[in-house]
């Protein structure tokens, strides 16, 4: 198994530990969805950096991780920045990430709640990938810059068919 594999692996016991200190009713995300977030997450994330020239693994990897902060806080609020940190500890723990790529990775959670900015590569990537995977199980964007982004991504605007 790769990488990716053995990250979302690991996330998901994090995912677990952390939901019984917090459990759903004091989330803004039950954790089921931060299971299934952070798998298809990974998924298009691997795919979507392929087609872009970007390393899939670390492309898997970030888009994985990208809401560690919320499943540490249970908060949606700053939680692309609280992620920042924690996110390093989680990933150096693996000992096959180089520092340099654990510093990408990071600065990806961090970004992508700034969905109104175009940054670095792979922070565009995170951002793009957690856009369309909200989109495929028909949540709707609740700010216009991220309808912005999906309109953009898909070239239309939303399918109603989608929509819950
Ligand atoms: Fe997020």
């Amino acid at each position: 198994m790769n990488r990716v594999w053995k990250v979302l692996r690991a996330l998901h016991h994090v995912i677990k530990e952390y939901n019984e200190e917090i459990p759903d009713e004091r989330r803004d995300q039950p954790a089921d969805w931060e299971r299934i977030h952070s798998a298809s997450c990974a998924r298009l994330g691997m795919m979507m950096a392929l087609e872009r020239g970007i390393d899939p693994i670390l492309g898997g990897v970030a888009c994985a991780c990208h809401d560690y902060g919320r499943i540490l806080t249970g908060e949606q609020k700053g939680h692309a920045e609280r992620g920042f940190e924690p996110v390093q500890e989680f990933l150096r723990g693996f000992e096959y990430f180089t520092e340099d790529e654990i510093q990408q990775i990071a600065t990806a959670v961090k970004n992508h709640s700034s969905k109104a900015l175009i940054q670095d590569p792979l922070s565009e990537l995170v951002k793009d990938v957690d856009i369309i995977d909200f989109y495929q199980y028909g949540s709707a964007p609740t700010r216009k810059e991220q309808e912005d982004r999906l309109v953009r991504l898909l070239g239309h605007p939303m399918d109603e068919q989608f929509k819950w």
